[in-house]
């Protein structure tokens, strides 16, 4: 499998045979770390990480999968580069292209992604926009691969806003892999008839299923995994949140909803959570919401405490398999 100097921008190009390549490939990375074999075959090469969004696991993920690769890393936060203020994005694309192997940048509109894999001349990974979460997907099939031993025909209930980045491309991600997607949502929070379309034609190559579905309880029925993420994304404004739990609170990922799904059904998220009242976010909305909507009143929105910490919850195995997979993701795309 050569995928040297690819982009990953999407996993729309990337074909089943190829997604399949970097699980494998970072089944394999996994088991040898935890080992203590040491792979620096990349010692002399440079990437930069650009955010224009703050991010724990993503950047973590990149700057530690580079660094066990023997790779330098220059990461550049939401204020650290002259980018889209004082330079455009191509510019700076042609510069970093000049310095650096390989570019990962996180950001708003996925045609600054493009953009940067058009004129950098280097490997460029998507680490999230308004519209991809590729890498995250990457991760998410090796820990259901961990799981249940296959990908094909497992059905994946994806439950709050199914067209933002996470809902797009799990969409993606099941439909490349020959699985069982359904979207729950309301459905003006469904991704766009195009992008459906084209999931769908995947499907018929594939074997997968992709469906849309608006009641939490006909949705999970015979599920293997229940998937959620927050019901407001980053980059979208504060003042959103009262109309996406007044569509969202049914959707709540809790005891009853997942015993709707099989008995040895797993619970995922990306992460970051709204799981209670740890966070300042979390206080807020129960503050201002809790006495309207009792799924909320405890800061849990999209998942209760009791279910992410509960046995079924595999969300820190995907937290994990970020690095996995985005060191295969490197080595394949940057290796020699
Ligand atoms: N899941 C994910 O992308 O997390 P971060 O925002 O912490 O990178
Ligand atoms: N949909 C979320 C994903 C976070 C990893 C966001 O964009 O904020």
């Amino acid at each position: 499998m050569n995928l040297k100097n690819r982009s990953l921008l999407t996993l729309l190009d990337y074909t089943p045979k190829e997604i399949k390549y970097l699980i494998s490939l970072a089944k394999k990375l996994k088991k040898e770390k935890r080992k203590g074999k040491i792979n620096k075959s990349l010692f002399g090469k440079n990437i930069v990480i650009l955010f224009q969004k703050d991010s724990t696991r993503t950047r973590c993920a990149f700057e530690v999968a580079a660094m066990d690769l023997g790779i330098g890393v220059t990461y550049i936060g939401p204020t650290g580069s002259q980018m889209g203020k004082k330079e455009s994005v191509k510019d700076t694309a042609r510069v970093l292209g000049r310095m650096y192997d390989g570019i990962e940048f996180r950001g708003y509109l996925q045609s600054d992604v493009e953009i940067l894999g058009k004129y950098s001349n280097v490997p460029v990974w998507n680490g999230l926009t308004d519209t991809y979460h590729p890498t995250q997907i990457l991760a998410d099939l090796l820990t259901i691969k961990e799981k249940f031993k296959k990908l094909e025909g497992i059905k994946l209930v994806y439950l709050g806003d199914a067209r933002n980045n996470m809902g797009n491309s799990l969409m993606i991600g099941c439909a490349k892999m020959g699985m069982h997607f359904v979207g729950c949502a309301p459905k003006g929070l469904w991704p766009s008839p195009d992008l459906i379309n084209t999931c769908q034609d995947i499907a018929k190559e594939t074997g997968a299923i992709i469906e849309f579905m608006d009641k939490p309880l006909e949705a999970t029925k015979d599920a293997d995994v229940l998937y959620s993420d927050v019901w407001v994304s980053m980059g979208e404004p504060k003042e959103v949140w009262k109309e996406r739990i007044q569509l969202l609170h049914p959707y709540q990922i809790n005891k009853k909803l997942i015993g709707n799904a099989k008995e040895n059904a797993i619970f995922m998220h990306c992460l970051p959570a709204f799981h209670g009242m740890d966070t300042v976010l979390g206080k807020e909305i129960a503050a201002e919401f809790g006495s309207f909507y009792q799924e909320v009143k405890n800061g849990e929105m999209e998942v209760t405490d009791e279910v992410l910490e509960s046995s079924q919850s595999v969300v820190f195995d995907e937290a994990e398999n970020r690095m996995h997979t985005i060191k295969a993701v490197i080595l394949s795309t940057m290796g020699k």
